[in-house]
């Protein structure tokens, strides 16, 4: 199949280049060169692991190529995937989709033969239907299907997730349209993944239906983790307890600082201007949404705790910037609204993250960033590890304590336990335990 990916960002790149690596023929397109041109010469403009050798497969393979002409990739394509931003439109916070509307007139001109239009894009219900109406707008004569086919890839472990998932879902009722997906993904049924058919609109409507609740389960766990801190339970023996519970599951059962990233936050505001405007309230989600908001401060009101009080003029060392490990993606991580806080109270910060520090400049000013972990030590008051790399779980202690002014260590992803931390002469906060 020849297919073309219209964005080459975290999605487009990783979902081009696996379906390279299946055979398939596939033109990564982005409209910005900076990137195009980084691609050309072999550097992968993210951090996402495994990914700068499927790229250099595929492009010596000679089936995975990056272009920034978008008519000309798309012409001979048998399916055009729209894998362009959704983020939260400023002012009402529901999902803008001018990128993937302006991409859509862009393809419209410039298909030609049968072409199946791929929705990749986390889009709200209905948007399937205005892109169809925009194709058939711009191009009266073009024969083309719309198809939802939302991803459910993690950063970090995306190629993994892209190879190897629990579902596809594929949304649509065009039988020409259906009989190209099902060979675009032919080589994931071989390895038994379920591929799912189902209306566009519930294909729709199931990625923010996943993605609500798994963000709805984070918020649990951590406002268990909260009552936990004033029981004197510890959440991480009553998420085991409860996870093992295969009604429940034990993922997404860890108590932390709230849920961030490029994806949860956005996907849960869209969906409740979705329920809004159709009248159908989702009072869980609202909650979900409106807590996680608020945790966010509060984690750094616990480490101003955790000092006594007063944080004016000390200097607090901070380790994790990402919203989770393995990726250098900062899009509305905890560790922003934790250092500000903490900046708002008067505090110098030092920080490091192995893969954040470049995006993290963008959006936290007045930072200073740190070669390692135990360069932000020295003079410092307190560690605190917000986001947990694996190069944060097994500090040398001694050494930390030796650094520090003080043995302040808050953990708020619950990684150390708390008995050695204290053996060391650590004084340790971590969450709901
Ligand atoms: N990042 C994730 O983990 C993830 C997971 C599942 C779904 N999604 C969804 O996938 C979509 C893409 O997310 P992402 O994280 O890959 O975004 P991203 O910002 O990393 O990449 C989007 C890319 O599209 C390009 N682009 C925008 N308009 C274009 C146009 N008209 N022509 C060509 N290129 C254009 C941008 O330059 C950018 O490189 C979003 O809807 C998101 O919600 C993301």
């Amino acid at each position: 199949m020849k297919l073309a990916m219209i964005g080459s960002g975290y999605v487009g790149l990783v979902s081009g280049a696996c379906f390279a690596d299946f055979g398939h023929d596939v033109v990564c397109v982005d409209r910005d060169d900076r990137k195009i041109a980084m691609l050309r010469a072999g550097e992968i403009p993210i951090f996402e692991p495994g990914l700068d050798a499927l790229v250099a497969r595929g492009i010596s393979a000679g089936n995975l190529s990056f272009s920034g002409d978008l008519a000309g990739s798309v012409r001979d394509a048998d399916a055009v995937f729209i894998a362009v931003g959704t983020p939260s439109r400023r002012g009402d916070g529901h999902a803008d989709l001018s990128y993937v509307y302006a991409a859509a007139r862009e393809v419209a001109e410039a298909i030609s033969g049968f072409t199946v239009i791929v929705n990749k894009s986390t889009v709200p219900v209905g948007t399937g239907d205005e892109v169809e109406r925009i194709i058939r707008d711009a191009n009266p004569e073009a024969a083309f299907a719309v198809v939802s086919n939302p991803e459910f890839l993690r950063e970090g472990a995306a190629i993994d997730d892209f190879k190897r998932p629990d579902r596809v879902v594929i949304g649509g009722n065009d039988p020409r349209g259906l009989a190209v997906m099902r060979e675009v993904y032919r080589p994931l049924a071989l390895g038994r993944s379920p591929i799912i058919e189902m209306s566009r609109r519930g294909a729709e409507l199931t990625k923010y239906a996943g993605n609500a609740f798994l963000a709805t389960k984070i918020t649990f766990i951590n406002e268990i983790a909260d009552l936990c801190e004033k029981v004197g339970a510890d959440v991480q023996e009553v998420a085991r307890g409860i996870g093992l519970d295969n009604r429940i599951g034990g993922k997404f059962l860890h108590a932390g600082p709230g849920f961030g990233g490029s994806c949860f936050p956005k996907d849960t505001l869209a969906l409740l201007k979705t329920a809004q405007d159709n009248e159908a309230p989702q009072r869980i989600v609202e909650a979900v949404v409106a807590v996680n908001d608020q945790r966010k401060r509060a984690m750094g009101r616990k480490v101003i705790r955790a000092l006594g009080g007063d944080v004016r003029g000390k200097t607090i060392a901070v380790l994790g910037l990402t919203f989770k490990p393995n990726t250098d993606d900062m899009r509305d991580s905890p560790a922003i609204a934790v250092i500000q806080t903490l900046q708002d109270a008067g505090a110098t910060i030092r920080a490091f993250d192995p893969e954040g520090m470049e995006q993290a400049a963008k959006v936290l000013a007045d930072v200073e960033y740190c070669s390692d972990a135990y360069s932000t030590m020295p003079n410092s008051d307190a560690l605190v590890i917000v986001t947990e790399w694996d190069a944060f779980r097994a500090l040398d202690l001694k050494r930390v304590k030796g650094l520090l002014k003080q043995p302040v260590l808050v953990d708020l992803r619950n990684i150390y336990p708390r008995e050695l931390v204290e053996q060391h002469g650590f004084s340790y906060t971590a969450v709901g335990r």
